[in-house]
């Protein structure tokens, strides 16, 4: 088994990032931000501090968080994600970290973050690994912070099996999530301000029934 086709320790295939991630323009890759994060954003409801975009893939939505005034740390599994970012963030002309850092390894980031986005990641993330992940996001965070996920939703499998895993077309694994789990995995650490039904497009007209929680930190996790 090749270096790039080994599992990593979160549970998802970095080979197969890697793979759909040889050209820029990923099928779920869009140069726009989503009409949730721009709302959020445009209302005050998330104001410009320090951000961390967690799976930020081509780097748009980091992008659009500095173009906010927001000082953003991008990172992805992806190292050839993450050389994308670079590229795009330093053609729109923004000075915007990027780093190639496994969601397993969050806490070698030794910063306070006052905004967490993760954006389309959280259902790769197997459900045995994600109460350990969210309190590191958590650890992360200063009290208070504010935490977006967005992930795919069970009630939106295509072929209504209410299956909770498939097989994406490009070979990602893909893990559903129902309301109460997700209110589950986050009330330990957070307090849900916003929690519902959304859609997640695509670069080539896709819509997924995605799940949006917004939720504050509420523990000082991490002396924080
Ligand atoms: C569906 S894409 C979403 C990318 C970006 N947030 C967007 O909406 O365009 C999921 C991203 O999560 C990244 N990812 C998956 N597993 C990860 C992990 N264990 N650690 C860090 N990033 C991961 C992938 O490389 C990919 O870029």
């Amino acid at each position: 088994m090749s270096n790039e086709s080994k599992k990593t320790s979160s549970g998802s295939d970095k080979g197969v990032f890697e793979h759909i991630y040889s050209t820029p323009g990923a099928g779920w890759t869009l140069e726009r931000p989503p009409a949730d994060l721009k709302r959020l954003c445009e209302t005050g409801a998330i104001v410009p501090d320090k951000a961390l975009d967690i799976g930020c893939g081509e780097g748009f939505y980091s992008i659009y968080l500095a173009s906010r005034g927001f000082d953003v740390l991008g990172i992805d599994l992806s190292e050839r994600a993450i050389r994308h970012a670079r590229q795009n963030a330093e053609r729109a002309g923004f000075n915007i970290a990027f780093e190639a850092i496994d969601i397993a390894n969050l806490l070698r980031l030794d910063e306070q973050f006052a905004f967490v986005l993760e954006w389309s990641v959280l259902h790769h993330v197997a459900p045995p690994e994600r109460p350990q992940y969210v309190k590191n996001v958590a650890d992360l965070l200063r009290h208070g912070g504010k935490y977006l996920s967005v992930c795919f939703s069970v009630e939106g499998r295509e072929d209504d099996s209410h299956s909770t895993f498939a097989v994406s077309p490009v070979g990602t694994k893909l893990y559903y999530s129902s309301r109460d789990e997700l209110h589950d995995l986050f009330e330990p650490h957070f307090r849900i301000i916003e929690s519902r039904l959304t859609t997640i497009h695509g670069r080539h007209g896709q819509q997924h029934m995605a799940l949006l929680t917004n939720s504050i930190r509420t523990q000082a996790a991490r002396g924080g």
